[in-house]
């Protein structure tokens, strides 16, 4: 009978062990997303915590995932808090790239490791101490497809017939390198096809899909039949775009062209109806598997590689 008693106890105190190890092992991961309202964003991170809990059973008390709301000082006592609580690693989507380079000397000064995702900081910054990395798409990337889009459609892209691609630009945040390439790439992705280009306006809608509207709305009612495209820095401003455009009782694909990037959704399905043009898919399962793992990694005690980088794949009919 003893033996029973010592043998069950022995076997209790293994499996108690078992579990306290195995928590032990798991870690403690800080993120911050710049803002839950953002649209992409929100597939990003849900997809971020689905498969950091299910797919690499990460237990969900050991993740802390906060919103940003778009506001650097905020974000910035969420990482101190972070840094406090002596988390394993962090996965920063910064609300301003530009606070990359005190986040990294912070971090690296408390031994935690950072993977930055969505916003990429300055090559100067990435250059800096420390074991962090980005995990992103190439911008240049997604601006080139844009463009590649409107030059392959059978007007290339000149509805008015003047010889000129005339189109609008509805930016994103531009202190973000996807708003600067994308506003970039897009129109040289035109030119280098051998097309002309006349820009009539250029606004930053700071990827909303009401201000996207807005400005689009405003564009529609100062330039009319002279605009060809409207090209928006990312889908939820091209949704936006496209209530101004049947506001305006203009038409996509028989008047005027809109693409946007990202592959929202529902965007995937207005491209296959043709009330979009075109749109980029930025690969937000990609991205977040590549953190994660990245995160995992990092938090094991594993060197970084600086960059690791998702490709956006053209999305047309
Ligand atoms: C996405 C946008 C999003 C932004 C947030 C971009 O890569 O295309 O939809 O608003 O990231 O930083």
């Amino acid at each position: 009978m003893k033996k029973i008693i010592a043998l069950v106890m022995a076997l209790v105190i293994v499996a108690l062990c078992g579990v306290a190890c195995a928590e032990a092992a798991a870690p403690k991961i800080g993120i911050t997303i710049y803002q839950f309202a953002d649209n992409f964003m929100t597939l990003y991170r849900e997809e971020l915590v689905r498969y950091l809990t299910e797919d690499c059973g990460i237990p969900s008390e050991n993740i802390t995932i906060v919103d940003g709301k778009n506001d650097q000082a905020e974000q910035t006592n969420q990482i101190d808090g972070f840094i406090a609580d002596n988390v394993d690693v962090m996965i920063l989507n910064l609300v301003q790239s530009s606070s990359a380079a005190s986040v990294i000397q912070k971090a690296d000064a408390a031994g935690i490791p950072v993977v930055f995702i969505n916003r990429e900081p300055s090559a100067e910054d990435m250059a800096l101490n420390g074991n962090f990395c980005y995990v992103g798409a190439d911008a240049r990337q997604s601006g080139t497809f844009q463009g590649q889009i409107i030059a392959e459609t059978e007007n290339k892209g000149d509805w008015n017939g003047n010889g000129v691609v005339d189109y609008v630009m509805i930016m994103g945040d531009p202190e973000n390198v996807d708003a600067q390439y994308r506003t970039q790439f897009s129109i040289k992705a035109l030119e280098d096809a051998g097309l002309k280009v006349n820009k009539l306006f250029e606004q930053r809608g700071d990827w909303d899909q009401t201000k996207g509207q807005e400005l689009a709305a405003t564009a529609l009612s100062q330039f009319g039949n002279d605009i060809d495209v409207i090209f928006c820095n990312n889908d939820a401003m091209a949704l936006g775009a496209y209530q101004a455009i049947v506001d305006a009782g203009r038409t996509v694909g028989q008047d005027i062209y809109l693409v946007g990037v990202d592959a929202l959704d529902e965007c995937q399905q207005m491209v296959n109806d043709g009330t979009m043009t075109g749109t980029v898919l930025n690969d937000h399962v990609g991205q977040s598997h590549t953190a994660a793992d990245a995160a995992l990694k990092a938090a094991k005690g594993e060197t970084l590689e600086k960059y690791y980088w998702v490709d956006y794949v053209k999305v047309t009919k």
